[in-house]
């Protein structure tokens, strides 16, 4: 092998990491405008420090499986649904994550919501790319995971947010190609939280309308995720490590191609899909109100050998109302013994200090605890 050539520039030195990146947001065709340019590839800023990807050689030790809940016969009061709530506490205090089976949601509704995120995404640049853009503000927005600064690495990723604050998101604003699709899947997203308000109440020991009288879950931002192919994937990730910052999250996969992977217990264990069922999960702000009697998780998605994978994470938060009220420990399980663990702040002041800190912290609970 030859050694380090003298006097060669040093790459470091050369690599204009700003500029690559708005050569890349400037096309507006994100991750999947790359790959179908057919680079081999992937451009730096996608690239991971090692520490931070998969390990080669994965653990060989017994793999662990997601606790799986049946939801059948949760709706009216009775054994069953008791037995449904200690599974959610169980879950949600241990794992953060749970499979949720027979959860009312159609099939159909599900596979035409992935398939209508197949449409968007592939659709020609042209026709996309109007929504491509970095402004937060904007309710139905293009993007892809490139870096935003300096410290940051991109994720192997395009996403299409639609959010429905208090519910609610013009029809007029959603693409056409999704629009019937995801209005749709939005109104089953909205009777799966009121049940899950109900449960989630319950398994917390609360009546089961607290929940939903904080108007903690009232709106919904639904991101529509599209993982393409990566001619690299032992250097970059679909999703780097990271918690949610929601109170509840529900994510559909698609039925083909695997890569979600939780960290239980100091490991890694993957989520596969399997078809019909929806993954929920625990977010920092629903960690927080429950003064860490529910765990908010870590989870990553591998980059794609194959591809692309499809997913759709519908992430719940608070209504415009609840968003300017303080939360903090929901008091009813606060107790000498139980003391607050955090302070009480706005939502919107929440997300403005991990919006401020994207990349830089892991999540905004350490700022929030007492
Ligand atoms: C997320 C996320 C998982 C997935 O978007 O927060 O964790 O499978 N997505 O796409
Ligand atoms: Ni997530």
């Amino acid at each position: 092998m030859v050694g380090p050539v003298m006097n060669e520039p040093d790459f470091n030195e050369t690599y204009n990491k700003a500029k690559e990146i708005k050569q890349f947001e400037d096309t507006k065709s994100g991750v999947k405008g790359l790959v179908d340019s057919g680079v081999t590839k992937i451009p730096k800023f996608f690239v991971h420090p090692k520490e931070s990807l998969p390990s080669p050689t994965p653990n060989a030790v017994t793999p662990l499986e997601l606790p799986s809940i049946d939801f059948s016969g949760a709706e009216s009061a009775g054994e069953r649904r008791r037995e449904v709530v200690e599974e959610i506490r169980k879950a949600a205090s241990t794992w953060g994550f749970f499979r949720m089976v027979n959860h009312g949601v159609p099939i159909s509704a599900m596979d035409a919501m992935l398939e209508a995120t197949r449409r968007f995404h592939e659709q020609a640049t042209e026709d996309k790319k109007g929504l491509y853009s970095g402004d937060g503000r904007l309710k139905v927005r293009f993007t892809s995971n490139a870096p935003t600064r300096e410290s940051e690495v991109g994720c192997w990723r395009d996403i299409l947010t639609c959010v429905f604050q208090d519910d609610c998101l013009d029809p007029q604003v959603l693409p056409s190609v999704c629009r019937k699709e995801a209005q749709e899947y939005v109104k089953c997203m909205i009777k799966l939280r009121e049940t899950m308000a109900e449960l989630i109440s319950e398994a917390l020991g609360l009546n089961n309308d607290y929940l939903s009288s904080i108007e903690c879950m009232k709106s919904e931002a639904l991101a529509c995720l599209y993982y393409p192919f990566c001619p690299e994937p032992n250097l970059t990730m679909g999703n780097a490590k990271h918690s949610d910052t929601t109170f509840l999250t529900v994510l559909l996969q698609d039925h083909n191609i695997g890569g979600l992977q939780i960290l239980h217990q100091n490991q890694w264990v993957d989520v596969p899909p399997i078809h019909g069922t929806l993954i929920a999960n625990v977010g920092d702000l629903m960690q927080i109100i429950s003064n860490d009697k529910f765990k908010s998780v870590e989870h990553r998605v591998l980059a794609q050998p194959i591809g692309p994978r499809l997913s759709v994470a519908c992430f719940f938060h608070p209504s415009t109302k609840a968003i300017s009220k303080p939360f903090g420990p929901i008091k009813e399980l606060l107790s000498e013994k139980n003391p607050p663990l955090y302070r009480d702040f706005l939502v919107h002041e929440y997300v403005a200090y991990y919006k401020l800190n994207y990349g830089l912290i892991a999540s905004a609970l350490p700022h929030y605890r007492l």
